[in-house]
């Protein structure tokens, strides 16, 4: 099977890519987990990916002037590891228009809470605040707008009366860890065939070249 080549981005923990990479060991799984990139070199998922086998790199994003260059030269990794998919996976940096644009349709994120509620940190905090009575995560596609893109998959959990952010953040995070793959299965099982596609949505041209018409 011709299975979909995916990236990882992350810079922490990695109990989302450790799901991910459980899920992709299945031999029936639509996709790999291909290449792990961290813009922390000592975060803990990184030494995830080396047990399971996967390369893995760290771009640190302090030795880049900018986020257009530490973006470029995620771009550029990528690209060489002919990556068709990134999930984000608790990575810590904002992204620029240029690569989300440029990725658009093959870059998606999961997100501690229901959205459109709860966008950016602390999501767990904010759902107590507000009193919701459910609360969850949401796979979506990553546009340049923070936390906005497309909806692609959602899991809800109750908030219970005990709750406090810790326990709320622990039940969210084990229905993460359920929605991230199967978000991914979904995603890479309807991966059109390339003669069917158009080529720039499996080979997004490169950031340092002009602008696609
Ligand atoms: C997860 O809660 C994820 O939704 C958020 O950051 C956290 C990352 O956790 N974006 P981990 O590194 O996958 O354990």
């Amino acid at each position: 099977m011709d299975r979909l080549r995916v990236a990882v981005l992350i810079s922490g923990r990695g109990s989302n890519l450790q799901a991910l990479l459980d899920a992709t060991a299945q031999e029936n799984f639509p996709a790999e987990i291909a290449l792990v990139i961290s813009n922390v070199a000592d975060a803990f998922g990184l030494q995830r990916a080396a047990l399971a086998g996967v390369p893995s790199g760290v771009i640190d994003h302090k030795a880049f002037a900018d986020r257009a260059a530490f973006d470029q030269a995620l771009d550029e990794r990528l690209r060489a590891d002919r990556i068709e998919l990134i999930c984000l996976a608790g990575f810590m940096r904002l992204l620029t228009a240029r690569f989300t644009e440029a990725w658009q349709g093959r870059l998606i994120n999961i997100h501690p809470s229901l959205l459109p509620s709860f966008k950016g940190v602390h999501t767990h905090a904010q759902a107590l605040a507000a009193g919701v009575k459910l609360h969850g995560c949401t796979v979506h596609q990553v546009t340049a707008a923070l936390d906005d893109g497309p909806i692609i998959a959602q899991a809800a959990v109750p908030v219970l009366p005990d709750d406090d952010e810790n326990s709320l953040a622990e039940r969210v995070l084990a229905a993460e860890h359920l929605l991230y793959p199967t978000a991914l299965a979904l995603l890479a099982g309807r991966r059109p065939s390339p003669s069917a596609t158009d080529a720039r949505l499996i080979n997004p041209p490169p950031l340092s070249a002009e602008a696609p018409a």
